[in-house]
């Protein structure tokens, strides 16, 4: 079932994800429409957040036409242990319609989670797998790319946001 993307300034996508403690039926559930609502979307990945829910899940997948490289990604309570170097590169979010960033990473990652099944899980990555996980890991934080922006480009989107939400 593809589920409401939820977009700025919906107050969800400012709270904290509660880490994910029991791995049930509807929590598979929730993760297959998280995972079908961000192809449908489409998008490299997505956070419960934004589909209102606040628990720590997020689904990655940078490049759905060749699942061999790079498989879907679906983690729980994801948390960065080592970040290294840092890489700039421009970024948008299915959250922030009509919105684009020049954000500043590290250029590489190593996350440990743990996957649908329960297993403790460690991913290593570089590129664009590093930035997916580290926006995602960000949005279970409240915390989004408008955060990275410029103060000016902040307030720009925010009113013209603002005006389009109220004009709904
Ligand atoms: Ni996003």
């Amino acid at each position: 079932m593809v589920l409401k993307i939820r977009t700025y300034p919906d107050p969800v996508l400012r709270g904290k994800a509660k880490e994910v403690t029991n791995i049930d039926g509807a929590l598979q559930r929730l993760i297959d429409n998280m995972i079908e609502t961000m192809y449908a979307a489409p998008g490299v990945g997505l956070a419960a957040n934004q589909v209102g829910i606040l628990q720590q899940i997020l689904v990655i997948d940078i490049n759905p036409r060749q699942q061999t490289e790079y498989p879907l990604i679906a983690l729980l309570n994801p948390r960065v242990v080592t970040a290294e170097g840092s890489a700039e590169g421009e970024e948008g979010c299915l959250s922030l319609p009509g919105f684009n960033a020049v954000v500043e990473r590290a250029e590489r990652v190593f996350v440990k989670g743990v996957d649908r099944e329960g297993k403790e899980t460690e991913i290593e990555a570089t590129g664009l797998l590093a930035v997916a996980l580290q926006h995602e890991i960000d949005h279970l934080r409240g915390r989004t790319i408008l955060d990275k922006a410029s103060p000016l480009k902040r307030s720009l989107y925010k009113k013209r946001a603002l005006k389009k939400s109220a004009a709904e």
